[in-house]
């Protein structure tokens, strides 16, 4: 319990491996090595990097400080920070974007659990057009991405529904340390791979011809999307912090490990796909179509070492996919509890029910009904843009008006130095940023993606 009485992170490192656990996800593994490989390798890192230390760690903050202080569920924290209750609307707005990020997200992570079978049974052993064609039967499947992802929704449900400390705190302490374990395994595994140098050289080395002017929203989508900003999660997590907890401390401790995961998680898959000539460009693809062949060739002279990556690559995405739907479904599940005064099993049922409807829905227009699309995208591709580059964006640049022009300055204040006892001098600056240039960096890349600038 916390001072106010309400459940609590029952150690900070808790706190910040939970945190950091909704941060590190599909988001690390899957979208920053595909979007890297689309958008020029290390110029994209350069640009994302400024993203996460300009907007990224300060909006994260700014989530915090409304969380913690309001010690409540996202829609009532925003309404009691700020006077008008319009402000509700950005609360409850971060909990329908969580459920729609859950929905789709957990369609991706039942592609895991698939791939994670097949992986062991041996069934992703086939040349690259056997591979290929997986992917699409499997896609194309009427039940089985269906029935993955609502299981992955149904275990996430179990997890959270042990409550903060029994089940969310718990979970995250045992799955973060193993997931770090299995990457740093594999990325030793890639980088010794004859020719995996080129990878290595590909995420290092600068290429700003390939920067256009998407490149700058992919950034930004992506930093948003990372470290799980404007969808109220963290404004939701920190609502368990306790008073003590070092606010913009524990927010560039997420960041780092963040970026290191992202970082890592290009070190294991570049290398890799480089060794064996295989281009990292292949979109949302890349690591269900071209990595199993990537793993197959490079490992060709020794296939029980590439069986063995298979499996625990798979299970390290599974892995990171649920630490981050565990976050997204407390945002539901809280809201619903305190809102609809029920009990949290009920809360969390709820949101389960909802997040199950979006994600079957997502999963079958990727290709058993292909007319489940709007605006020539999949829903589940519709989904994700309007998460990451719409909502999750708009979340946070209303979250940064709402901490530096509306909520009493010394709330923030408060908050940010607890209670002048920390970082004192570091929150000018603070202020600063979220009054000036996180709303207007935001504001210019929406606009430059309309065409006006
Ligand atoms: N940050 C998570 C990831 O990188 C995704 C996420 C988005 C989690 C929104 C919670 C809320 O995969």
């Amino acid at each position: 319990m916390n001072q106010s009485g309400r459940t609590s992170f029952a150690t900070k490192f808790g706190a910040v491996l939970a945190t950091a656990g909704s941060a590190v996800g599909l988001g690390n593994v899957w979208r920053f090595p595909y979007m890297t490989g689309e958008d020029g390798g290390a110029a994209f890192i350069l640009i994302y990097l400024v993203c996460v230390l300009m907007l990224g760690i300060p909006g994260m903050i700014s989530e915090f400080i409304i969380g913690r202080h309001a010690g409540s569920n996202a829609a009532r924290a925003y309404r009691r920070l700020a006077a008008g209750k319009a402000w509700m609307l950005i609360g409850v707005m971060g909990v329908l974007t969580s459920m729609i990020v859950l929905g789709f997200y957990a369609v991706v992570a039942g592609w895991c659990l698939q791939y994670l079978y097949a992986s062991l049974v041996g069934q992703l052993s086939g040349d690259a057009n056997y591979v290929a064609a997986y992917f699409n039967d499997f896609t194309h499947n009427p039940v089985m991405p269906a029935f993955w992802a609502v299981a992955f929704i149904l275990i996430t449900h179990f997890v959270v529904v042990h409550g903060i400390h029994s089940g969310i705190e718990k979970v995250s302490n045992l799955l973060m340390p193993t997931l770090f374990i299995l990457l740093i395994v594999l990325v030793g595994a890639s980088c010794m791979l004859p020719g995996a140098w080129r990878g290595v050289d590909f995420l290092l080395n600068p290429d700003f011809s390939k920067v256009s002017s998407t490149v700058f929203l992919d950034a930004l989508g992506q930093a948003f999307f990372s470290l799980s900003l404007g969808t109220a999660c963290l404004c939701t997590y920190a609502s368990y912090f306790s008073r003590r907890t070092n606010l913009a401390k524990t927010a560039c401790q997420i960041a780092i490990i963040d970026m290191l995961v992202a970082i890592l998680a290009g070190l294991m898959i570049f290398p890799a796909a480089f060794s064996v000539g295989i281009s990292p460009d292949s979109g949302p693809a890349l690591i269900f179509i071209t990595l199993p062949n990537v793993f197959r060739e490079a490992f060709a002279s020794m296939p029980i070492v590439g069986y063995i990556m298979s499996v625990l690559f798979y299970m390290l995405l599974a892995l990171a996919a649920l630490t981050s739907t565990i976050s997204m479904h407390e945002i539901g599940t809280a809201f619903f509890h305190e809102e609809l005064h029920c009990s949290r099993r009920i809360g969390a049922t709820i949101e389960t029910v909802v997040c199950c409807v979006i994600a079957i829905l997502c999963a079958l227009s990727c290709g058993a009904y292909k007319g489940l699309s709007i605006a020539g995208r999949t829903l589940l591709d519709f989904c994700d843009f309007l998460t990451a580059q719409i909502l999750m964006p708009v979340g946070a640049l209303a979250t940064c008006l709402l901490i530096g022009w509306f909520v009493p300055k010394r709330i923030v204040r408060d908050e940010f130095t607890n209670r002048g006892t920390t970082w004192v001098k570091v929150y000018g600056i603070f202020l600063f940023i979220v009054r000036f240039v996180c709303p207007v960096c935001i504001i210019a890349v929406f606009l430059h993606q309309a065409g006006v600038v």
